[in-house]
């Protein structure tokens, strides 16, 4: 029964195998000449030279990184996301906003420096990400020290990673894990919504959910 499920996802992705990026034909450091060269301009006058390439480790169904994309119409976006279920429904909003900015990882990225290069990235967003509550399991959080290195290492000079939460614990280990791999904090709030960050603000499935409720949302922008 499971077997079958697994391949009517298998058929049902094939659809989309345009958008999605196989790990075999991923060359770090060239992921803009390989993947959106084909990219159209929004208008002639709009044509940026060098578009920027922005990451979404963890991307959900995908409503933050296809607000992002028509925001930023002329800049490049890589969603990745490690449960096939998820990422189909995430590749389905994108493909429903005709967006041929942003392309697809499905899978779990643990080794971000097999992916792009160094300085490649002009942005990370680490959206709500699993907390991994046990102390245990310190080492799997996205915002672990070792992880927020490697992510800081495919940074273009000035560029970010931007990280969001509504579980507190998570925020706090979080910012000692920043301090711990040496990175600089460029901005940090802990309610969001309420904050001079709240009018540039992209909402993600998770925090709609949780900010209903009535949580703070925490972020913290760093480099
Ligand atoms: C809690 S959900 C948040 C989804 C979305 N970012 C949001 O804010 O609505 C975290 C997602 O990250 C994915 N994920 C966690 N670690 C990942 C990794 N290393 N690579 C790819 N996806 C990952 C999970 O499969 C899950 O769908």
């Amino acid at each position: 029964m499971r077997q079958r499920k697994t391949k009517n996802l298998e058929e049902k992705l094939k659809v989309y195998r345009h958008l999605m990026i196989p790990k075999e034909d991923v060359r770090p450091g060239h992921w803009i000449e390989d993947f959106f060269s084909e990219m159209k301009p929004q208008n002639e006058s709009s044509r940026v030279e060098h578009p920027k390439l922005y990451v979404e480790i963890g991307c959900g169904k995908g409503r933050f990184i296809t607000s992002m994309g028509k925001r930023l119409p002329d800049d490049c976006f890589v969603a990745v996301e490690g449960q096939p279920s998820v990422a189909h429904k995430a590749i389905r909003l994108a493909q429903g906003e005709g967006l041929d900015n942003i392309k697809f990882y499905v899978g779990y990225v643990d080794r971000p420096e097999e992916m792009w290069g160094t300085g490649e990235v002009d942005g990370i967003f680490l959206n709500f990400s699993d907390p991994w509550p046990k102390k245990r399991h310190a080492k799997r959080r996205l915002t672990y020290r070792d992880r927020l290195s490697s992510y800081s290492r495919l940074l273009a000079p000035g560029r970010f990673i931007q990280f969001k939460t509504d579980n507190d614990g998570l925020f706090e280990s979080a910012l000692e894990e920043i301090e711990i791999a040496g990175l600089e904090i460029l901005a940090m709030t802990r309610d969001l919504h309420n904050s001079e960050y709240a009018a540039n603000n992209v909402m993600t499935e998770y925090e709609e959910k949780f900010s209903n409720k009535g949580e703070k949302i925490n972020m913290v922008v760093m480099r």
